[in-house]
């Protein structure tokens, strides 16, 4: 049995604070478009739902979608593919997108999903995630909008998981395994 402790790298109250000054940095490049959230399933379903609850306050009034995506080889291995679970479902011709995920690591992901969305012919794709590894990244991707930048550490919490477990938890935290 291995076993780990925590070390709260975010809290609660210091997410709330980033998440607000992201909707109000999206709100104003978004003002009068048709605006098509995205969120990759299923690190992203937090930190979507905090960015979107509050953006009616901001006269914004996105489409919401999901899609699940997911990889196979080891995910060091240049030879890492993405494969589509479950495809986007809304119309995307002549709307803006903003896709949303937990983490931005080596980018293998994000990458497949834009281009993937540029198929769907979009006025535009921006990308919005609330952790960005950059020190970790192997393909040419950048968020748009990025909440926090983490060294090279294995974080749970706020949707990120370690085998399906700690999605729930109100914080980032570092896990780390007790030898
Ligand atoms: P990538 O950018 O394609 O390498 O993959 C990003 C995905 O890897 C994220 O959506 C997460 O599911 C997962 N991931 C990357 N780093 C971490 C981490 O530190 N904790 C938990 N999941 C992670
Ligand atoms: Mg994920």
């Amino acid at each position: 049995m291995h076993k780990f402790t925590e070390k709260i790298l975010f809290d609660r109250n210091v997410i709330q604070s980033r998440v607000e000054e992201l909707i109000e940095q999206i709100a104003a490049d978004f003002a009068g478009t048709e605006l098509v959230v995205i969120g990759i399933l299923k690190g992203s379903f937090i930190f979507l739902a905090d960015l979107t609850r509050e953006m009616r306050r901001f006269d914004l009034n996105p489409q919401i979608d999901f899609t699940i995506l997911s990889s196979y080889g080891p995910s060091t291995s240049p030879t890492t593919m993405v494969k589509i679970e479950r495809d986007i479902s809304v119309d995307l011709r002549g709307k803006a997108v903003l896709v949303v995920d937990d983490i931005l690591d080596t980018g293998r992901t994000m990458r497949y999903l834009k281009e993937r969305i540029t198929w769907l012919e979009p006025d535009s794709v921006k990308v919005c995630v609330f952790l960005d590894k950059p020190s970790r990244r192997v393909c040419d991707i950048q968020a748009d909008y990025v909440g926090f930048e983490i060294d090279d550490v294995f974080v749970v919490g706020y949707g990120l998981d370690y085998n399906g477990y700690h999605r729930e938890k109100p914080y980032i935290a570092v896990l780390e395994e007790i030898r």
